[in-house]
């Protein structure tokens, strides 16, 4: 019988869907199952433990679909709830599973992005006020200046697609004033929210040409890669028939509307119902 395991890829809602596309494009063979718990997104301004809470169920429920990997392609997520399931849940009740985040592939590979050594971080509340970056940073790039920027609108604005009008320049200039403020030399823009990438040609009109403005589904994919190398006893566990399924907790006809912009190409979901 062909093993029928798959990648779990989850996010708070449709965010991870703009990594979950770079991972299908570096590893097209793998199966996957993507879960948005749209139901209970933006998980942005939420408390660590709802966070944990509201990411360990989905964790669990695509264990229970056959996904012996789960990667949270959502820095909210991986910066409330991850470190607390890899070592209060998994050893004791799921030995066998493995759960990866976005922060650390991001923060080891960092530094190669800014001469002027100094980067300015946009992310959710939650992603920032966790201090994920700058302490993760600091321990692959010591040299490293991290200053970060909450930008609460732009979930809302991406999530009902008005990022790229004239309405959503006042937040993004706010945002980048705010940033460059703290560090008027930064030279590289790290979008640490995985919905950040859609905003990104309005981002461009308020930068100078030069500045690197960094999302993060290239650098997860690639270190999904190396990760599957350097696990063969879980590389062996995926199947590999290019399957993919995509659920919500959410309406699945709002998702599959909604999804497309984050995707790239139609999307045909079906609903996880939250117990
Ligand atoms: N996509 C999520 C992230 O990367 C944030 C969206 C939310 O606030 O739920 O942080």
């Amino acid at each position: 019988m062909s093993n029928t395991n798959s990648i779990g890829v989850f996010d708070s809602g449709y965010g991870g869907l703009t990594v979950f596309k770079s991972i299908i494009k570096e590893l097209p063979d793998y199966n996957y199952i993507y879960l948005g718990d749209n139901a209970r997104a933006p998980y942005g301004d939420h408390s660590f433990e709802i966070v944990y809470q509201y990411t360990l169920q989905c964790v669990e429920w695509l264990f229970a679909q056959g996904c012996p990997l789960v990667i949270l392609a959502c820095n909210t997520a991986s910066a409330k709830a991850l470190r607390s399931i890899q070592q209060h849940v998994l050893p004791f009740k799921y030995p066998d599973h493995r759960v990866l985040g976005v922060i650390r592939p991001t923060a080891e590979v960092i530094g190669a992005y800014t001469q002027s050594r100094t980067i300015g971080v946009m992310g959710t509340r939650g992603t920032v006020n966790s201090e994920s970056y700058p302490i993760e940073i600091k321990k692959f790039f010591p040299d490293v200046k991290v200053v970060q920027q909450s930008c609460p609108m732009l979930v809302p604005l991406i999530e009902n697609n008005e990022h790229l009008t004239s309405g959503a320049n006042h937040f993004v200039k706010k945002y980048l004033d705010e940033l460059f403020l703290q560090a008027p030399n930064l030279d590289c823009i790290l979008l640490a929210c995985t919905h950040y990438p859609l905003i990104i040609p309005k981002l461009q009109q308020f930068l100078p040409t030069n500045m690197q403005v960094l999302s993060q589904g290239a650098i997860v994919a690639s270190s999904l890669v190396t990760y599957l190398k350097n696990h063969p006893e879980m590389e062996r566990k995926i199947g590999r028939t290019g399957y993919k399924q995509f659920f919500t907790s959410g309406d699945p006809e709002v998702f599959d509307n909604r999804a497309s912009l984050f995707f790239g190409e139609n999307i045909h979901s079906k609903q996880m119902k939250l117990q």
